[in-house]
């Protein structure tokens, strides 16, 4: 179980810093993952990044675009230890929330609340309407954990690539994968 790949998905949310870096610590560790990217998302990266698909692309197992809905992780009995979708926008929060599996990212993260295995949600959206408040009730009864993109600072971060790792620090500890992401808070 502790050796079975992760899924990384990434949706068009702002803050794919944060899957680059969740990235970069997987493939320094050597723990293998697959990576599936939405149509919104790769959008997303040209705005906001200077990072190309195939910086991150190069370190997964496999990619799969959005409407790979034949490739292995759509289907339950491929075996892996769960599925973190980071950043996750509030579409893809609905979809999953309501079982549309419209996508390659709703459908395997269907499969992981059928399976009861690790569904990891990295919202990133503010304010929160009510029905985003409704779809991660929802989503917290059928097992997934939202662990939103907010930053602490008992850490002090001094750059951004700190409150990134931070984040990525969080995913990890979901799945109890040892990291040195962050610092863990002391009591001074
Ligand atoms: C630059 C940019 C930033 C965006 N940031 C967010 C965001 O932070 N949260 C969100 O829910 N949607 C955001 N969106 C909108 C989503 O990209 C849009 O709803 C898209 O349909 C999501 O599709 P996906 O979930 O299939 O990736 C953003 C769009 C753009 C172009």
């Amino acid at each position: 179980m502790e050796n079975l790949p992760i899924i990384v998905a990434i949706s068009g949310a702002s803050g794919i810093q944060y899957a680059n870096k969740l990235v970069n610590i997987l493939s320094s560790l050597n723990y293998p993952f697959y990576l599936i990217w939405t149509k919104a998302a790769k959008k997303v990266l040209k705005y906001e990044t200077n990072y190309s698909f195939e910086d991150l692309e190069k370190k997964a197992l496999d990619t799969f675009e959005e409407q790979d809905i034949s490739s292995p992780i759509a289907s339950g009995s491929h075996p892996v230890r769960g599925m973190v979708v980071i950043p996750c926008s509030s579409k893809t929060l609905g979809l999953i929330a309501h079982g549309i599996d419209l996508n390659l990212v709703a459908r395997a993260a269907a499969v992981q609340l059928k399976e009861k295995r690790k569904l990891i949600l990295v919202l990133r959206e503010t304010p929160l309407s009510l029905p985003i408040i409704e779809n991660m009730r929802i989503l917290t009864l059928a097992g997934a954990t939202i662990l939103p993109a907010s930053p602490g600072f008992y850490h002090e971060p001094q750059t951004l690539d700190d409150m990134y790792s931070f984040i990525a620090g969080k995913v990890l500890d979901q799945f109890a994968i040892k990291h040195n992401s962050y610092k863990k808070w002391k009591t001074p």
